[in-house]
């Protein structure tokens, strides 16, 4: 039986296209956007994917809107929760509901520079190494458990647009290697420790794009 995902994105969408595009052996159950514009809604639809708007703006309640949220997404009985440029901070309550099963990519080597602005902030600290992480999400905004990064090089001349460009590329390589082994059963969590099942050793955390 083939993992049932349903992606959460709120604007373009280029690592949910970049993990359609990669023809992975699961089943994109549903696409949520709390953004009805998002293109990446937009995108779902062309390709005849379940593409779900629920606007929070029309739920001023904030833990309202998580619980209707989670309800939706627990209709379409995921095995796995991908966050794909999803912009607004989930509840506790949301995170303990899909916990296990909900990842996140963020643009930078964490635990460095969790939170917003990662390549302006990479940049102003002078950084050498910067890239990107898809981790577990767990109630630590950008502290789970970390499934694989890559590494990419900060360059002299390099400004947010370029260096974001340059760690955007391997978003699109390491996300869909990661959900590749979720859904393959592959990943084993060590006591917040991420490992492949049959690579105890390198696999996970060897991804360089430099
Ligand atoms: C990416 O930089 C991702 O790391 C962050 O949000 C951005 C989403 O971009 N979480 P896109 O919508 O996938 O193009």
């Amino acid at each position: 039986m083939s993992c049932r995902v349903v992606v959460l994105l709120s604007g373009r969408g280029s690592n949910f296209q970049a993990i359609v595009g990669a023809k992975l052996p699961i089943e994109i159950v549903a696409v949520i956007s709390n953004r009805p514009q998002a293109a990446g809604l937009a995108f779902a639809r062309e390709h005849g994917l379940n593409a779900v708007a629920l606007d929070h703006t029309l739920h001023p309640d904030r833990a309202a809107f998580a619980v209707q949220l989670a309800d939706e997404i627990e209709r379409h009985r995921p095995d796995l929760v991908v966050l794909a440029g999803y912009m607004r901070i989930l509840s506790p309550a949301f995170i303990a509901r899909f916990e296990g099963r909900l990842l996140n990519i963020h643009p930078s080597l964490l635990p460095m520079f969790p939170g917003l602005k990662t390549h302006e902030r990479a940049l102003a600290e002078g950084v050498k190494i910067h890239g990107c992480t898809v981790h577990f999400v767990t109630a630590q905004l950008d502290h789970g458990p970390i499934v694989v990064q890559a590494a990419v090089p900060v360059r002299a001349d390099d400004t947010v647009a370029t260096l974001a460009a340059r760690v955007l590329a391997q978003e699109h390589r390491i996300y869909p290697q990661a959900i590749r082994w979720f859904a393959a059963g592959q990943l084993v969590n060590n006591d917040g420790r991420v490992n492949l099942k049959d690579d105890l050793t390198s696999q996970s955390v060897l991804s360089t794009g430099v």
